[in-house]
């Protein structure tokens, strides 16, 4: 699919789209994931963690925005998505079609609250998300600051079945071999990156939702970790709704508090989209 820029460029080449950048390389995961790059504008720059709101015109040439956490670090010169694809979403719908060379609209004005500056400093970093939450920490574990931070980095990624867990996994996998990464860590970087996902609604070596892994303490067996507590450990939550609820309840319990930027603390919270799901 390409939007047809053509005559509105010729027409009024500074006004039209202004925020239109270019699809670089599309990857379609399952029947309901894929992630895509894009050209990134010159001039923006934003904390690891952020999102900014992207989409495409409708029919009518009237665009539909929704925001979408960047994946990619800020050091990266291209910006990378990872979108769930609704049946009859408004946005994606149509957003599961581009194919290199098309353009997407893109609004640069990046915000959010899951940013390393929320937090007070610590020991440890926990990255906790369900489905398409792994997006901004897709962007802060490629991201040498959070290394610079925290000691260790726990990433817990869940997801109902083992294909929804493919794009964090890979993810991951080629961090580990990072040359950046790599030059300023060396081997005890695969120390410091934990990974460790489940699955709830098929069978896999890591199963159970993250809230039952951190009461239960199996994360912490499972990883040779102490149980979390306020002095050393931080997280970041994105998922649903209920997900970040019930996790919030969880951290509280281990003592931790919610921060913002403006009131860094123990953990902060951010929602992976809004609504009650598909
Ligand atoms: C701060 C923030 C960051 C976001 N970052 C991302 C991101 O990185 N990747 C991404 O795919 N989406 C992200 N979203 C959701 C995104 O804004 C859109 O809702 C999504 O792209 C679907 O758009 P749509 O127009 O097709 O459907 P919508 O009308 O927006 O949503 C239709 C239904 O699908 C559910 N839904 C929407 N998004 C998701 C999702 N990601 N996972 C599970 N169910 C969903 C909604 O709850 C709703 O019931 C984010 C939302 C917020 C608030
Ligand atoms: N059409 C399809 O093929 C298809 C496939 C999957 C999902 N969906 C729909 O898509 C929507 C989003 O699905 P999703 O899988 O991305 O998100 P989701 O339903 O929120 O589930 C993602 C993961 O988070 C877990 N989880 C959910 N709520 C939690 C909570 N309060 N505390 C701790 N863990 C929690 C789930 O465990 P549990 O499994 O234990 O709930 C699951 O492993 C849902 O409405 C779903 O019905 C559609």
């Amino acid at each position: 699919m390409t939007l047809d820029l053509s005559v509105d460029i010729a027409a009024k080449p500074a006004k039209t789209l202004p925020d239109a950048q270019t699809v670089t390389s599309v990857r379609h995961w399952t029947d309901r994931l894929f992630s895509f790059r894009v050209t990134r504008p010159a001039s923006l720059r934003f904390r690891s963690g952020e999102f900014v709101m992207i989409g495409l015109p409708d029919d009518n040439g009237k665009p539909i925005l929704r925001a979408y956490s960047i994946a990619s670090p800020n050091w990266d010169e291209e910006l990378e998505f990872y979108s769930i694809k609704v049946p009859d979403g408004p946005l994606t719908s149509r957003l599961q079609n581009i194919q290199p060379g098309d353009q997407i609209i893109l609004r640069p004005k990046p915000v959010g609250t899951l940013v390393l500056d929320a937090l007070l400093p610590g020991k440890r970093m926990w990255f906790l998300a369900t489905g398409t939450g792994i997006a901004p920490f897709a962007s802060l574990m490629r991201d040498p600051e959070t290394y610079e931070r925290y000691e260790q980095v726990v990433m817990m990624h869940t997801c109902r079945t083992a294909d929804e867990l493919a794009y964090g996994r890979e993810l991951v996998e080629n961090l580990r071999h990072d040359p950046l990464l790599g030059e300023l860590y060396g081997e005890e970087f695969a120390s410091r990156l934990l990974y460790y996902p489940t699955t709830t609604r098929e069978e896999t070596p890591y199963m159970g939702r993250i809230t039952d892994n951190l009461t239960s303490g199996k994360v912490f067996a499972d990883l040779n970790l102490p149980p979390m507590d306020a002095a050393n450990d931080r997280a970041m939550i994105c998922g649903s709704l209920a997900f970040n609820t019930d996790v919030k309840t969880v951290l509280e319990g281990f003592g931790l508090r919610e921060g913002a930027n403006s009131d860094p603390k123990e953990f902060v919270v951010e929602k992976a989209f809004v609504g009650d799901g598909i």
